[in-house]
């Protein structure tokens, strides 16, 4: 059965939901699912923007012959081809042979690359600020380096002020037939899939993204839709969305608050990281995270270190070594890219604590723009009594960092 939606007169959703996938990437859990959006306009021309994961290349076969009826499928345009997007392609051009594909010179590399029978079609190679007319509707395509790949584009119909944003603006997360973001709760149920996306899966990239914001910012006032490659379109508030985005691309904290990043073995370690969370509420920084490295996936670690001002690192030593998934952790915010956060460490050994020396050498020379706080706790297998001087003191240095 087709399921489609309306996105603006002539304008169509044509995209899946998929609750199948455990791990986009095969990496990241999903477990609100996540959608593949593609759309679908009805113009004198008739134009498919984007297409899906393989796994639902059915449901956008339904969906686009259910809207074309007897039409032909005239242009395919392609702002990114990553498989999750680009990979249903080959079954369009099979069904629709005359069908011309709009995309990058990059992009119809990789398309080879990755073995997409595209020769023999008829390609159109486009680059920035090329433009389209398909009747009624004219878009202008907009080059996207590195949001994701390298390939990417956005396009903008200037018509009728849809920006087609590719991962930009994108969330985990299925739609579940809520196609708008104002028809969910997002500050509530969305806002922490869609920066868990946004962090793990474009982190690394925020000076491109800002580079397209300021594209963007140069026409703000045109743009009245954003559709994504995943997650929710926006049509209202879209500066709400923007503003995220411009923070998380330019790594700068949401809000002023501590994370407590603990590695534990025997509960020890996770005893300190408590002691330190109850003592800085006690002193009045109640917005505290805590998190056990070992059982919160990584990529929700990401998006916590990326919201928050502060982040402690509290750490057994093992091998001599940091305890192997705090490291993890760690080279997870190098390879994203993490700056412009205040660290401060807590470190357990019991009879060669190295994890603080370590943890300290980490960030002071793999990440970027970070202070770590002077005050450091380091106890011997166990916090006791004797530590409760250190303790007070690691929680206020905190606290007066925040000030
Ligand atoms: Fe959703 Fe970069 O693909």
């Amino acid at each position: 059965m087709y399921c489609v939606r309306n996105v603006t007169e002539d304008l169509y959703w044509v995209g899946a939901n998929d609750h199948r996938l455990h791990l986009f990437e095969n990496i990241h859990p999903i477990p609100r699912g996540v959608s593949y959006n593609a759309y679908l306009l009805l113009d004198e021309k008739t134009v498919l923007f984007d297409t899906v994961d393989w796994s639902a290349c059915r449901q956008l076969l339904e969906n686009v012959e259910h809207l074309l009826g007897d039409r032909p499928l005239d242009y395919l345009v392609i702002n990114h081809m990553e498989p999750d997007h680009g990979a249903s392609i080959e079954e369009i051009l099979l069904r629709w042979p005359q069908v011309k594909v709009i995309s990058t010179e990059k992009s119809f590399l990789f398309m080879r690359q990755f073995g997409f029978q595209i020769d023999g079609h008829e390609l159109i190679e486009v680059k920035e600020g090329d433009t389209q007319t398909f009747g009624k509707h004219t878009v202008t395509f907009v080059a996207a380096p590195m949001v994701h790949w390298p390939e990417a584009m956005v396009t903008f119909d200037t018509t009728n002020g849809v920006l087609f944003s590719a991962d930009a603006f994108g969330s985990f997360g299925a739609l579940d037939g809520k196609l708008f973001a104002d028809e969910v709760n997002f500050d509530r149920d969305w806002i922490d899939d869609a920066r868990r996306y946004l962090t793990n899966i474009v982190g690394k990239y925020g000076p491109h993204i800002q580079l397209l914001l300021k594209k963007a910012g140069t026409i703000l006032d045109q743009i009245k839709y954003i559709c994504p490659l995943h997650g929710p379109v926006w049509r209202k508030d879209l500066g709400y969305f923007i503003d995220k985005y411009d923070k998380w691309s330019r790594y700068e904290p949401e809000e002023k608050g501590v994370m407590i990043a603990y590695a534990s073995m025997y509960g020890n370690t996770e005893a300190a990281a408590q002691a330190l969370a109850a003592k800085l509420c006690e002193k009045g920084v109640t917005n505290v995270w805590v998190y056990d490295v070992s059982n919160t996936h990584v990529s929700y670690l990401v998006s916590e270190s990326f919201r928050l001002s502060h982040i402690v690192l509290a750490s057994v030593t093992y091998n001599l070594g940091i305890y192997p998934v705090m490291h993890d952790y760690l080279m997870h915010l190098k390879g994203l890219n993490l700056q412009n956060r205040t660290f401060a460490l807590i470190e357990n050994g019991s009879w060669a604590p190295k994890s603080g020396d370590l943890m300290q050498k980490f960030v002071d020379e793999e990440l970027k723009n970070m202070t770590v706080l002077n005050d450091r706790l380091s106890i011997a297998s166990a916090l006791h009594a004797d530590k409760a001087a250190e303790l007070e003191a690691l929680a206020d240095a905190i606290v007066e960092s925040m000030q």
